[in-house]
C-alpha cells in the first residue's frame, strides 16, 4: 500500500479540489477568514495527494505568473490552497504535497522564485519547510482595481531569485 501524487492540469481537475476545498473551508468558515471575500486566481495546475485508501487527501495549488519585482519583470511559481482534509492530517500529506509543487517549478527551469500566501498561524509549517517571509509590498487585481493585498502573508521559496524587501506587482488576481 502506498500513497499516490498526481499533478494535473488545474481546470480539469477543478471538481476533484472543489471537493476538497468544500470540506476544508466550507462557507460558514470561509465567512470569517480574512482572505474569505478575496478573488483568487484559478491554478494552472493541482497536486493531488491520494492516502493508501484512495481517497483524495490533500491538495495544492500551483499558479504560474509574470509578475513584476521593483519593475523588473520576472515569473513567479504560485503556491495556494493548501489544504488537507481533517481526517488525513498530520500524515505528511501537505509537506509532500508542497514538495511536489516545488519540484515541478525547478523542473520548469524558468521561475525566479516560488510565492506563497498564508494566515500567521500557518507560517511555522512553512518556514519550517525553508519559506521566507517577504517583508515588501504586494499589489494584486481585484474586481474593485488593483490594490495592496495585505489579507494574507507572502512567503517566498528561493529558486533563482530570492525576494525579501521591495514591490511585487502580482500583475492578476492573488492565489
Ligand atoms: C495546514 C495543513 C495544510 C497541513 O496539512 P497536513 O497534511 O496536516 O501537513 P503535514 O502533515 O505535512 O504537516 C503538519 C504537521 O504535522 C506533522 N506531522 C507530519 N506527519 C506526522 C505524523 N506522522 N505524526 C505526527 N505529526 C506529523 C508535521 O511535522 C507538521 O508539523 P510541523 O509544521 O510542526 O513540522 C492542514 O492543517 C490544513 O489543511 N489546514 C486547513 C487549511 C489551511 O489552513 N491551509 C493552509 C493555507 S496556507
Amino acid at each position: 500500500m502506498s500513497i499516490e501524487i498526481d499533478v494535473l492540469n488545474g481546470d480539469a481537475s477543478w471538481q476533484t479540489a472543489e471537493g476538497v476545498f468544500d470540506e476544508v473551508w466550507p462557507p460558514q468558515v470561509l465567512e470569517k477568514l480574512p482572505w474569505g471575500n478575496v478573488v483568487f486566481a484559478h491554478a494552472d495546475l493541482r497536486v493531488f495527494v491520494r492516502a493508501e485508501s484512495g481517497d483524495v487527501a490533500c491538495h495544492v495549488g500551483i499558479f504560474r505568473r509574470e509578475v513584476t519585482w521593483n519593475g523588473r519583470k520576472m515569473r513567479a511559481g504560485g503556491i495556494g490552497g493548501v489544504a488537507t482534509r481533517e481526517a488525513f492530517r498530520r500524515r505528511g500529506y501537505a509537506s509532500i504535497a508542497v514538495d511536489a509543487a516545488v519540484q515541478t517549478m525547478k523542473h520548469e527551469g524558468s521561475i525566479d522564485f516560488a510565492l506563497l500566501f498564508c494566515e500567521q498561524h500557518n507560517a511555522p509549517f512553512y518556514q519550517g519547510r525553508g519559506w521566507k517571509p517577504f517583508d515588501g509590498e504586494i499589489y494584486a487585481e481585484q474586481p474593485s482595481g488593483r490594490a495592496r493585498f495585505t489579507a494574507i502573508a507572502p512567503y517566498v521559496y528561493d529558486l533563482k531569485r530570492a525576494p525579501r524587501q521591495g514591490i511585487i506587482d502580482l500583475c492578476g488576481l492573488p492565489w
